[in-house]
């Protein structure tokens, strides 16, 4: 018996020290590093850091009263998003301490605030320079050309993404869909969209921008970091310009500007050559309905 078993307890035994000494392999599917920590990360600076203090103004103050008269009192976190923006237009960034002050306003952990500010990209939580170029490079504005509007701004700024020109006037910043695809490709210049854009379009709108700045005295550095919001405002935040505009221009303080929107023929974001559809007359209520009544 013990002669018939030697072969079994010889090839199992072995076949258990085999697997034991093998190295363990799992393959494993990861995402590519990031390299950034921009998004994600606080680190303080002596422009940012929890000691800096920040309290809003009177005027808002006001609105916030107003935001939060609109929920019922124990769901008033529900305001973290106004009030963050709040603190980015009287601040100039979505600095720790806006942050910190929203979350004491709204009795929230100073967490919850910060995963709402890390999470959409609307928030700046470092200082951005007078005008903000958003440029949009999702798949509708890449077929129309964004990359060429890209090359222009860094051309024109001689910056490249993520940076801020050296006198504080512009930062350039790439993003995703900006939901203005039908006027493709396009820009978000602090809270105006410029589109239908080509290069030649986008530097001299840039151009613009800089002249108006310098003529105006509105420098470097964003509305609340300059103090001056309302004030040497030319990208039109409150200079009560007109709306429309289609390419036109208009003044603000004696310095000439393209109006936002289509910096094309168009108006709006009507088809660009004429109607393709729905080209016949409307009908009318009889054609519409059945003359016997019936539905
Ligand atoms: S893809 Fe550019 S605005 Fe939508």
């Amino acid at each position: 018996m013990a002669s018939k078993l030697a072969p079994w307890v010889l090839r199992t035994g072995s076949r258990t020290l085999r697997s034991a000494s093998r190295q363990q392999r799992r393959s494993f599917q990861t995402a590519t590093v990031r390299r950034s920590e921009t998004f994600v990360v606080h680190r303080d600076t002596p422009d940012n850091n929890p000691s800096i203090p920040f309290k809003f103004n009177a005027q808002n103050e006001k609105l916030i009263q107003e935001v939060l008269s609109r929920y019922p009192s124990q769901y008033k976190k529900a305001a973290v998003m106004p009030l963050l923006d709040l603190g980015q237009r009287q601040h100039g960034f979505t600095s720790i301490s806006v942050m910190n002050e929203v979350a004491r306003i709204l009795e929230m952990p100073p967490m919850r605030v910060y995963e709402v500010a890390t999470f959409y990209t609307m928030y700046n939580r470092n200082p951005v320079g007078r005008f903000h170029v958003q440029c949009c490079t999702t798949t509708p504005c890449q077929l129309r050309g964004s990359d060429s509007i890209m090359k222009a701004i860094e051309e024109q700024l001689g910056i490249h993404h993520g940076e801020t020109t050296p006198d504080n006037m512009f930062t350039f910043t790439e993003v995703e869909c900006l939901g203005a695809c039908a006027n493709a490709p396009m820009v978000q210049i602090n809270d105006d969209y410029y589109e239908d854009l080509t290069a030649e379009t986008t530097k001299s709108l840039l151009q613009a921008l800089k002249e108006a700045a310098e003529k105006t005295g509105a420098g470097g550095m964003a509305p609340g970091l300059a103090g001056s919001a309302g004030k040497d405002d030319v990208s039109g935040e409150s200079s009560g310009r007109p709306v429309k505009q289609g390419g036109e221009g208009y003044s603000a303080q004696g310095a000439s500007l393209p109006a936002p929107g289509p910096l094309s023929k168009r108006i709006s974001c009507e088809p660009a050559h004429g109607l393709t559809s729905l080209t016949g007359e409307p009908w009318t209520a009889e054609q519409v309905f059945r003359k016997d009544g019936a539905l």
